[in-house]
C-alpha cells in the first residue's frame, strides 16, 4: 500500500522516510511506536487526509495522489476511520450518529434504518441506541464510532489510538471487538502504543521510530524481543 513513501510537511519536518508497507486483504496489524514517530502521519496519507511528498499511497490499485477531488469520497468509503476521541455529533442520538454517515453519502432511507440496526447489534448497543453520546461511558462512545466505521461495510477498518482515553478493562473489549470484526474478513490497521495488549494478541506488529519502520514481525510483541 505504501511504495517508498517520503512524508515532509510545510513546516519543512519529515514525518516518515522511505516507508514500504503492503497489508494482505485480511489482515490484522498493530502499528507501533512512541509518540511522534509517525503513526498518525502514516493514517493520515492512507485516508488522504494528507499526501505523500514521494512515493506512492495506493489503495484497491489506485494511486491517492492521482485522485481528483471528485473521487476522494469514494475511495474514504472503503475505509471505517476510529479516533482516539471518537468523534462523535454530541446532539445526536447513537442510532443518528451512525445513520449520518450513511445520509451523507445518499444512502435511501428505507436502507439506513436497517442498516444502522444491524451494526449496532454487532457491536452490542441496540438497548443505547435513542441516547446521546453524553450519556454513555467511553467504551459505549468508543463502540457507537466503530458501529459508525462499519455502517459502510468497509473492507479496511483503520484506528488510531483507539483505547488512549480508555480504561485497560474497557481498552480489552474495544480489541476483543476489532478482533471479532476482523475475524468478519475486515482488515484492520490500529495504531497503538498499548504495550500490554500488542504482546497479548501476537499479531503482525509494525514498529515505526523516527519515521522509518525499524520491524515488520508476524506474531510479534510490542518490543523486540531479540
Ligand atoms: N501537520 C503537521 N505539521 C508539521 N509537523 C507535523 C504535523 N503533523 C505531525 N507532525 C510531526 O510529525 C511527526 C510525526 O507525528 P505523528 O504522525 O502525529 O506521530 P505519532 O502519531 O506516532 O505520534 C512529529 O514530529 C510531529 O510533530
Ligand atoms: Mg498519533
Amino acid at each position: 500500500m505504501l511504495h517508498d513513501v517520503t512524508k515532509t510537511y510545510p513546516n519543512g519536518k519529515t514525518a516518515l522516510r522511505d516507508v514500504d508497507l503492503v497489508i494482505p486483504e485480511g489482515d490484522f496489524v498493530f502499528l507501533v511506536g512512541a509518540s511522534g514517530a509517525g503513526k498518525s502521519t502514516l493514517i493520515k496519507l492512507l485516508i488522504r487526509d494528507e499526501i505523500a511528498t514521494r512515493g506512492a499511497v495506493m489503495l484497491d490499485g489506485q494511486d491517492l495522489a492521482r485522485l481528483n477531488r471528485r473521487e476522494v469520497p469514494r475511495i474514504r468509503r472503503k475505509i471505517g476511520i476510529i479516533f482516539q476521541d471518537f468523534k462523535l455529533l454530541p446532539t445526536k442520538t447513537v442510532r443518528e450518529n451512525v445513520g449520518f454517515a450513511l445520509e451523507v453519502t445518499g444512502t435511501p432511507r428505507r436502507q439506513i434504518g436497517p442498516a444502522v440496526e444491524r451494526v449496532l447489534a454487532l457491536v452490542g448497543l441496540s438497548a443505547q441506541a435513542a441516547q446521546l453520546p453524553s450519556q454513555l461511558s467511553g467504551g459505549e462512545q468508543q463502540r457507537t464510532a466503530i458501529a459508525r466505521a462499519l455502517v459502510h461495510d468497509p473492507r479496511l477498518i483503520i484506528a488510531d489510538e483507539p483505547t488512549g482515553n480508555l480504561d485497560p478493562l474497557i481498552s480489552w473489549e474495544i480489541i476483543q471487538l476489532l478482533s471479532r470484526i476482523n475475524e468478519l474478513g475486515v482488515t484492520v490497521l490500529m495504531a497503538t502504543h498499548n504495550a500490554e495488549i500488542v504482546t497479548a494478541l501476537r499479531r503482525r506488529v509494525v514498529a515505526l521510530e523516527d519515521g522509518r519502520i525499524t520491524r515488520d514481525e508476524l506474531g510479534a510483541a510490542y518490543h523486540r524481543e531479540d
